[in-house]
């Protein structure tokens, strides 16, 4: 598998776009630090030395792949990766918000165009970095570079096998590490707002509330705030 590594990179995510055009095959970028990484509606990833910054790229052309899972099979690989290294279990908060004592410790955006080019970049926090407000986290005090490289060399070698396995029951696995676990929620939908109770997620990954004695269903949208009843 190729692999790219920078020092600093305005975002892998991008890097990873502009190369694509070039090769027909699937590599990944890692960066030391980045000076524009961004997440879902472009909101800038403060992205400091110490953390993890990485972007896969794959073509995903053939007739039976499912896009659907992406996210939530990568979010559970990285889990695994941080449980199997650094022996603590992180949570997913819908749909790829890494979770760690109530704060959020990185993220996984996934963009993909009409030629099914498919970009999956990841960022953890393996501290906070100074400049973000307190619902951020990090998952260690003390920076380990071996526990660095172990978890991006996991996360490289399983991220590739995991999102074509189809065998294990991806939904299943992603309800063990929900974050939002009876939990109710305020969920953006566009210019909308809906609050209710989680109560599961449906085969592609959609969240599923109650709200007002009914059961709703959504692929997208964003939870702005989580409480207890
Ligand atoms: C989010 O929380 O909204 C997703 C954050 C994704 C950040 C990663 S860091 C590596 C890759 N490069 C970027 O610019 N973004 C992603």
């Amino acid at each position: 598998m190729k692999i790219l590594r920078y020092k600093t990179v305005r975002s892998t995510n991008d890097i990873c776009k502009k190369l694509s055009k070039r090769t027909h095959e699937d590599f990944w970028v890692i960066a030391d630090s980045q000076t524009n990484g961004y997440g879902k509606y472009g909101r800038p990833f403060v992205s400091p030395n110490g953390n993890i910054y990485m972007s896969y790229h794959f073509n995903c052309k053939m007739n039976n792949f499912n896009i659907d899972l992406l996210s939530i099979i990568t979010g559970i690989t990285i889990l695994y990766s941080i449980k199997q290294i650094l022996g603590i279990e992180i949570q997913l908060k819908w749909i790829n918000d890494l979770m760690y004592r109530d704060k959020k410790v990185g993220g996984i955006l996934i963009e993909a165009d009409y030629n099914k080019n498919v970009t999956i970049g990841i960022g953890i926090n393996l501290f906070k970095p100074k400049e973000t407000d307190s619902h951020i986290g990090g998952l260690c005090d003390v920076l380990n570079r071996d526990a660095k490289n172990s978890i991006i060399e996991n996360i490289i070698s399983n991220v590739p096998i995991n999102i074509f396995n189809r065998q294990i029951n991806w939904i299943t696995e992603y309800k063990k590490f929900n974050y939002l676990k009876n939990k109710y929620v305020q969920l953006r939908l566009g210019t909308k707002e809906i609050s209710g109770k989680v109560v599961g997620f449906g085969p592609k990954g959609e969240i599923q509330l109650i709200h007002n004695n009914r059961k709703f269903s959504f692929n997208s949208g964003e939870v702005i705030k989580t409480y207890f009843d």
